[in-house]
């Protein structure tokens, strides 16, 4: 008999956002910007700020005691540490090394995957597909941000969208194939790459005064384009998952979606008919955290009772890369 688990389902989940909140008022006072002009493009009202020693580690740690505790894990128990971000603390030792040591999580394997603001997805499909080996028991998968140190404060065309924080959870093995994470579809698109990049910092552009000068470790983004690839690219990745499953729209209880401009959203809520109100969201409070979005929406949603056990949800993303993803998940 086979001791392959039947599948993988969230045993828990945990967020941590920094206390300092600053509204779009507090930005128009060191940007050329409005209250008005930020929430009728975007809905975004206020966001966090990371302050000093709130680094993308401590954040991601603090999310993931919170989710070993809902889970009831302890972290002697966690064997996997998978980390999204494309704000690591520093290049390497990696941004799960780091959390594993803050954690005391000693006994895991640990590693960081890049995949943008899809990164929450991506990393769920690679623990699962770990736990589905049966070799790992106790995954955590942390989406954590601190994009706050990668905004270009004279573009007011992208500074005013992102904010800072962390979103975990935790997933185990289950024998119940009906249950938890049903199926995944990831995308993506490299030859769209520089409609959403940050050139300085690696290899090809390392620091020097020059690739300061020329603000090249600060993120860029062509927002247009990325908002016509955004809404094309969640379209097409949720029609896909449904329709491999056999399911329809109406089978969902909630989507959650990648939380980086509420017209993005509203464009596929119409795009894939399904009302508004069935999808989470929690931009206003927050903007765009990348890879922190989709944990601390899934987090929230869980608390808030907005799903609840049985409940079919969809996560889908969009992201740097290009990537996307979608994922499907039955609460248990
Ligand atoms: N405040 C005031 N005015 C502004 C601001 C601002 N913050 N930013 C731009 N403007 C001005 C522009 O200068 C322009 O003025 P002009 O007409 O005099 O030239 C005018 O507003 C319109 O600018 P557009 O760029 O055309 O504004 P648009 O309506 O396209 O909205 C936005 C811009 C909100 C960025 C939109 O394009 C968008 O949401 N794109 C998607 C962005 C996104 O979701 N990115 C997330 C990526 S996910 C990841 O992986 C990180």
């Amino acid at each position: 008999m086979s001791t392959l688990p039947r599948s993988v389902v969230i045993k828990g989940t945990g967020s941590y956002t920094p206390a300092n909140i600053k509204t779009n008022d507090d930005l128009a006072e060191f940007v050329d910007t409005s209250e008005e002009w930020i929430f009728t493009r975007t809905g975004i009202k206020e966001r966090r700020f990371a302050t000093e020693g709130e680094n993308t580690s401590h954040m991601g740690t603090e999310a993931s005691r919170r989710a070993l505790a809902n889970a009831g894990i302890q972290t002697s128990a966690v064997d996997l540490v998978i980390v999204a971000t494309i704000t690591p603390d520093m290049p390497f030792p990696s941004t799960a090394c780091l959390i594993q040591t803050q954690l005391g999580v000693s006994n895991a394997v640990c590693m960081d995957i890049e995949a943008a603001c899809s990164g929450f997805l991506y990393i769920m499909e690679v623990a699962a597909s770990m736990i589905k080996t049966g070799r790992y028991q106790n995954a955590l998968i942390v989406g954590t941000e601190k994009l706050s140190s990668i905004l270009d404060w004279e573009d007011r065309t992208t500074c005013v969208l992102f904010g800072d924080g962390a979103g975990a959870a935790v997933l185990g093995p289950s024998d119940s194939p009906q249950t938890g994470l049903l199926d995944f579809k990831l995308g993506a698109d490299g030859a769209n790459g520089e409609v959403l990049f940050m050139p300085g910092g690696g290899s090809a552009n390392p620091a020097t005064g020059t690739s300061i000068d020329n603000r090249l470790h600060f993120l860029k983004m062509r927002g247009k384009e990325v908002f016509k690839l955004a809404v094309k690219v969640m379209e097409q990745a949720a029609k896909e998952i449904l329709e491999q499953n056999g399911l329809n729209s109406d089978q969902l209880a909630c989507v959650i979606p990648h939380q980086a401009n509420l017209r993005i959203i509203e464009l596929l809520s119409s795009r894939l008919e399904i009302p508004m109100d069935r999808f989470y969201l929690n931009l206003e409070k927050y903007g765009n955290t990348s890879a922190a979005s989709i944990p601390i929406a899934l987090d929230e949603a869980f608390r808030d009772g907005r799903i609840n056990s049985g409940d079919l949800v969809l996560l889908v993303a969009f992201g740097a890369g290009l990537t996307w993803g979608a994922t499907l998940v039955r609460c248990p």
